[in-house]
C-alpha cells in the first residue's frame, strides 16, 4: 500500500523540441494506421530559439486519467496518435527512482500511472508551421525522460512517427533523413541525422507567415486523396525521389549550395504538382506564394548561380534558405520592398534573429520606405502591403533537449495541473 505521502507525489520531466522544413518532401502514405510514407525524406531542423515546443510530463498516482493541455487549454486525448505515443513509451518504461523524494516506481508500475501533459508553442500553432512535428517528437522525447526509457534515438523516432509523420525528423538536429522502411510493423521506418547543425552553419531560413483567409485541406486528408487520385505520385515516389534523396545527400555533405538549392526548389515544386494532380485538386500556395517564387527565381537567374532556395508545405508560407548571411540581407531587403508591413510596427514584423534587419540596413519603417526596387524585377514594381503577416528569421538547429529550470516547467507539481 502507498503511504499517504507517497499516493501525493507529482514526478515531472520537461523538455523542448524544434520544429523541421522537408528539402525533400514527405507525402503520401502505405500504411495510414502506422504512418509509413512512400518515399524517404530529407530535412532541415529550425533553431529551437524561434521555432519549437515546450512540454512539461508529469506521473501521480493522484492523477485518475491521461490528460493533456495545449498553449494553456485544455484538449482532448482521446486521438488515437497520442494513444500510439504513450502506449509505446510505456511498453519500454524501466525503474525511476528520486531518493531524495522517496519515490520509487518500478518498471511494471508505468502502466497503472496516469501522466498529465502540458505543451507550448512559442510560434502559432494555426500558422501552418509543422507545430505537429515539434509536439510529438517533444511528446515522445519527454516521455522518455520521464519513464527512464532507453536513449535509442532510432526508436524514439519510430515512436514519434505515429504521433505525426514528420515529428520523427524532430529527433534530431542539423539534417536528417526519415527512411521509409521496407517492413509492414513500421519498425525500420526511423530517421537518422545525416549531419549535425554545426555542419552548414552559414545557412539562414527566413520564413515569410502568409496572411491566409482560405480554410487548407489538412495534410491528412489531402495525402489521403492524392494516395487514391493522382498517377504522378507513383512516378514521383518511385522513379524521382530515389535520385533525388542521394543527391541531396551528396549536397549536404559537400555544402553544394547549388545543388542543394536546385533540389531543394524543384522538389517542392513537385509536390504542388501532385498536389494539383490530386482529383479534387489541392491549392496549398496563393498568390503571394507565387509572387515570392517568383521574386526569387528572377534574382537566381539574375545571379547566374542560386542565391536562394525556396520550399512550401502544405500552405501558403514561404521557407527561403539563403546561402549565407550576406544574401540574406539582399533576400530581406527585395523581401521588405515588395511585402512592406501593414501595421506600423517593424518589431513585431520580424520575429526570430531579428539582427537580420540590420544587416539588411533596415532600422525603421522609412527604411524600408526608401528601399529601391530591386533592379532584376520588372519596372515599375508592385507591392502588396499586408500579404505577408510576418517574417521569422532562423538557422539549421539542434536537436530536443531536457530543461531543468523551475520556469520552464509547465505543469505545477503541487496541483498537477497546468500552470495558468
Ligand atoms: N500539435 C500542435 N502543437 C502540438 C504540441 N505542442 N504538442 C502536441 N501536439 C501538437
Amino acid at each position: 500500500m502507498a503511504t499517504e505521502a507517497q499516493a501525493q507525489w507529482v514526478l515531472t520531466a520537461t523538455g523542448r523540441s524544434p520544429t523541421n522544413i522537408a528539402v525533400i518532401k514527405y507525402w503520401g502514405k502505405r500504411d495510414e494506421a502506422l504512418i509509413l510514407p512512400v518515399n524517404d525524406s530529407i530535412s532541415v531542423t529550425l533553431d529551437p530559439d524561434h521555432l519549437s515546443a515546450t512540454t512539461t510530463v508529469a506521473a501521480s498516482p493522484a492523477f485518475p486519467s491521461d490528460r493533456m493541455w495545449l498553449n494553456g487549454k485544455e484538449i482532448a486525448l482521446s486521438g488515437g496518435r497520442f494513444q500510439s505515443c504513450l502506449r509505446e513509451i510505456r511498453k519500454r518504461a524501466r525503474d525511476v527512482e528520486d531518493e531524495k523524494r522517496g519515490i520509487k516506481i518500478k518498471k511494471e508500475d508505468w502502466e497503472k500511472l496516469h501522466v498529465h501533459i502540458a505543451s507550448y508553442n512559442n510560434f502559432p500553432t494555426a500558422a501552418g508551421l509543422a507545430s505537429s512535428a515539434a509536439g510529438f517528437a517533444c511528446l515522445v522525447f519527454t516521455l522518455g525522460k520521464l519513464m527512464n526509457v532507453n536513449e535509442d534515438y532510432g526508436e524514439l523516432s519510430s515512436i514519434a512517427r505515429q504521433g505525426s509523420g514528420s515529428a520523427c525528423r524532430s529527433i534530431y538536429g542539423g539534417f536528417v533523413k526519415w527512411c521509409m522502411g521496407k517492413s509492414d510493423d513500421g519498425s525500420d521506418s526511423m530517421a537518422v541525422q545525416l549531419v549535425d547543425e554545426s555542419h552548414w552553419d552559414d545557412l539562414v531560413i527566413i520564413i515569410a507567415v502568409v496572411s491566409s483567409k482560405q480554410k487548407e485541406t489538412s495534410s491528412t486528408s489531402g495525402m489521403r486523396d492524392t494516395v487514391e487520385t493522382s498517377p504522378l505520385l507513383q512516378y514521383r515516389a518511385q522513379t524521382v525521389v530515389p535520385g533525388r534523396i542521394l543527391k541531396m545527400e551528396e549536397a549536404i555533405k559537400n555544402r553544394d549550395f547549388e545543388s542543394f538549392a536546385r533540389l531543394t526548389c524543384a522538389d517542392s515544386n513537385q509536390f504542388h504538382a501532385v498536389c494539383l494532380d490530386t482529383s479534387p485538386p489541392i491549392f496549398y500556395m496563393n498568390d503571394t506564394s507565387h509572387r515570392i517564387i517568383s521574386l526569387v527565381e528572377k534574382w537566381n537567374h539574375s545571379e547566374g548561380t542560386p542565391q536562394v532556395a525556396y520550399t512550401f508545405d502544405a500552405g501558403p508560407n514561404a521557407v527561403l534558405i539563403a546561402r549565407n548571411r550576406k544574401t540574406a540581407a539582399l533576400l530581406l531587403q527585395r523581401l521588405l520592398y515588395c511585402f512592406p508591413p501593414q501595421e506600423n510596427n517593424l518589431d513585431s514584423y520580424m520575429v526570430g534573429d531579428k539582427s537580420i534587419l540590420s544587416s539588411a540596413g533596415v532600422q525603421s519603417l522609412a527604411d524600408i520606405e526608401a528601399l529601391p526596387p530591386p533592379p532584376e524585377m520588372k519596372t515599375p514594381t508592385q507591392k502588396f502591403k499586408g500579404d505577408v503577416s510576418y517574417f521569422i528569421c532562423s538557422r539549421p538547429g539542434a536537436g530536443p533537449k531536457v530543461l531543468t529550470e523551475e520556469r520552464h516547467t509547465l505543469i505545477d507539481s503541487a496541483t498537477g495541473l497546468a500552470k495558468g
